[in-house]
């Protein structure tokens, strides 16, 4: 028979008939507790809305809604030679970016490395000499014919992907460590004069320009190429927004007398939603991450919903499954290996969520390899089940993320740049997003086109960040000075003469 290729692959029929009914009644109660449905999505929207506007008053509320000190969108003319450094929550990457004449074009060179476990609960005197030296070792490769120290000229855009309070663009204060990280000595300090004494430590002579959030950049990439971008997102590791709000409504920054149209990037880091345990539906389990994690009470939202949490919500459901005497799931098996934190990632998820088969065998394969339990086929439905379920709240509660954002700026249609491995890489994510926003706003099927899409964006961490330095220094060659900090050692701004 002949398939269109834009049709969907066929999918697996998911059966249920042959799960013994004691075990349907659990995979009922899993249903339960992570179901996200339409009234619900409604409400969390609703008070998500709330939220965001509470975080630019001048009080202030949970989520920090950071102004960036990015202002205004690219015009897709910016030129010259950057260097990018993007310190996600994985790897580190050290990028030299090419904005050519040609609109909206660029060339990219780059070199990861790992970031080792130990750094992570270390000191921030180690974090930044390690990254300074992958700078270094980045420029000695890429600059082969050039003494290091001539390269003074290079300007540098830090996407540094935590929550930094910014009263400049090269300028933040670490607020508090998310996504697992415990580094003693920055939380509550300015990481750009920290880095760049780690760099001089080095002999990198390389200007820190700007300060970049993860979403920040990818909401100005996105718009380097697409302009109908308004929102830039990261579905990976964490979980976070950005969006271009106008001066004039932010109440927090009115005593700086600024013009009131002037817009301004703001880092939602949304992934604080809810702290006060509102409305977000938690389980046993996000509470129990939460309780464990090094930041308890903080990030609750990001817990439910990101790529560092999604592996372990379902080890800790599968875990809590087993020694239940009720559920009888891995009887007489041993299963040391589910029992260490953290040991399964969102990849594992994603794995058992891709399995095409009815009798899920490539779902044994996996549970046989990595945790070494020999799985049955109900079993193994419910360990299906389970992966869908995490998949798709955490997809519908993205969603009202973007939702949220589009109410209050009044959006009716727009794209929305998006980036991350869950986004990437999670089966069904991006689908499973765009369902909850068609309830949450109610298209119905005569809408032939989603009005609010969110779509893959262009590199944010690199061109980004790259994008953001350019776009300072050309405010700083036109004599704008507002968002620049003065006062710094390093200060971008030329003496006067
Ligand atoms: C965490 C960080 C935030 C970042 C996000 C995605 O939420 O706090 O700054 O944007 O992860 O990496």
């Amino acid at each position: 028979m002949y398939l269109s290729a834009s049709r969907k692959p066929p999918s697996r029929k998911g059966s249920m008939h042959d799960v013994p009914n004691d075990l349907m009644k659990h995979i009922h109660e899993l249903e339960r507790m992570f179901t996200v449905d339409t009234p619900k999505l409604h409400e969390i929207v609703s008070i998500f809305q709330e939220e965001l506007v509470k975080g630019l008053s001048v009080a202030g509320g949970t989520i920090p809604m950071n102004p960036t000190w990015v202002i205004g969108y690219p015009t897709g003319d910016e030129t010259g030679t950057y260097l990018a450094l993007d310190m996600g929550g994985t790897n580190l990457r050290v990028c030299e970016v090419e904005l050519p004449e040609e609109k909206g074009q660029y060339d990219i060179y780059q070199s990861k490395y790992r970031l080792p476990e130990e750094i992570k609960s270390g000191t921030g005197d180690q974090l930044f000499d390690y990254i300074a030296e992958c700078v270094k070792q980045f420029l000695i490769a890429n600059h082969e014919c050039q003494d290091i120290k001539d390269l003074k000229e290079l300007h540098l855009g830090f996407t540094f992907s935590y929550p930094c309070e910014q009263n400049a663009i090269d300028h933040g204060i670490l607020q508090r460590w998310t996504k697992g990280f415990d580094i003693e000595g920055v939380e509550g300090h300015d990481v750009v004069p920290m880095f760049e004494a780690a760099l001089e430590r080095k002999g990198v002579p390389i200007k820190i320009t700007a300060l970049v959030n993860d979403t920040t950049g990818t909401l100005i990439a996105s718009a380097y190429t697409d302009n109908t971008t308004r929102i830039g997102c990261i579905f990976g590791t964490g979980c976070n927004a950005a969006y271009m709000e106008t001066i004039g409504c932010i109440p927090k920054l009115a005593h700086m007398n600024l013009d009131p149209n002037l817009e301004i990037a703001i880092n939602c880091e949304w992934g604080a939603f809810d702290n006060e345990h509102r409305v977000l539906p938690r389980t046993v389990y996000d509470k129990h991450i939460d309780e464990h994690s090094p930041r308890p009470g903080q990030q609750t939202f990001e817990k439910m919903v990101a790529g560092l949490y999604l592996g372990e919500i379902f080890r800790l459901a599968l875990v809590d499954l087993h020694s239940n005497p009720d559920v009888k799931i891995f009887e007489k098996q041993d299963t040391s290996a589910l029992q260490i934190e953290y040991s399964l990632d969102s990849s594992f998820l994603a794995e058992v969520e891709s399995d095409p088969w009815e009798n899920l065998m490539e779902t044994h394969a996996l549970f046989e390899k990595k945790l070494k339990i020999e799985t049955t086929e109900p079993e193994r439905k419910l360990i299906r089940r389970l992966a869908e379920l995490i998949g798709t709240r955490a997809a519908r509660l993205s969603a009202c993320g973007v939702a949220a954002i589009c109410k209050m700026k009044n959006i009716e249609s727009c794209h929305v740049g998006a980036d991350g491995s869950v986004f990437n890489l999670y089966p069904n994510f991006q689908e499973r997003g765009a369902k909850a926003l068609r309830e949450i706003f109610g298209w119905g099927k005569t809408v032939r086109k989603d009005p609010i899409q969110i779509v893959p964006s262009e590199d944010g961490s690199g061109v980004g960040a790259a994008l953001i330095a350019a776009l300072t220094m050309k405010r700083i060659r036109k004599g704008i000075h507002a968002g620049v900090n003065v006062k710094r050692k390093n200060s971008l701004i030329p003496p006067t003469p």
